[in-house]
């Protein structure tokens, strides 16, 4: 059975209401899937895990200093290169719709490419972007590289809609998937 472990930072809440969605997908493929938060990261977890998978809010366009600090903690894993070879994925929130949630996406692919890991795209065709298409759409922020979802700034979790828990947990049916492929 795959070991997927999800690390994420969330000031606000909605990161980790997307983070649970993301464990619930995982979880429900078959994978023995971990849940923590970038202050209570569990170091031999993560050495035990097929996959991790990395959340973090974007943050004036990029991670947030205190996933940024986590990320910085790992270099201890990285000097022996503990990961290399784990797959790897990643999901962020912002308030704006493009919001350069790229540049986090693009982060966490770079420190997955530092520790040798093996980045896991989201493995969905973009959604909303056709006549024909709605909010409702699965990967309806249309990111191909990680999970991108939207949540209104003067909303809590309630303000995030459906289809990005939808998507969020479709991500770590993936991720599981093809850890347990990548550990046969
Ligand atoms: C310090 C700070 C910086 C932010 N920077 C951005 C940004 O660059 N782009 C954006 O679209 N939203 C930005 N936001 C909005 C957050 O990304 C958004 O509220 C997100 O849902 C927060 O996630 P969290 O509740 O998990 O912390 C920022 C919020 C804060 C507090």
């Amino acid at each position: 059975m795959a070991v997927v472990s999800i690390v994420y930072h969330s000031g606000y809440g909605h990161t980790k209401a997307i983070a649970e969605a993301v464990h619930k997908g995982a979880a429900a493929a078959g994978a023995t899937a971990h849940l923590m938060a970038v202050d209570v990261v569990n170091w031999d977890t993560l050495a035990a895990s097929d996959a991790i998978i990395f959340g973090s809010p974007t943050y004036m366009g990029g991670v947030s200093a205190q996933f940024k600090a986590f990320a910085d903690a790992s270099s201890k894993v990285w000097f022996g290169q503990g990961w290399k070879d784990k797959l790897a994925a990643g999901f962020t929130v912002s308030a704006s719709r493009n919001g350069d949630k790229a540049s986090t996406l693009d982060y966490f692919q770079t420190l997955s490419f530092q520790h040798s890991m093996l980045w896991v795209s989201m493995g969905l065709m973009p959604g909303n972007n056709s006549s024909k298409g709605s909010e409702a759409d699965l990967n309806r922020m249309g990111s191909y590289d990680g999970l991108s979802v939207q949540a209104n700034a003067d909303q809590g979790v309630e303000g995030i809609h459906e289809s990005d828990f939808r998507t969020a947990e479709a991500l770590g049916k993936r991720v599981a998937d093809v850890a347990a492929r990548w550990a046969r």
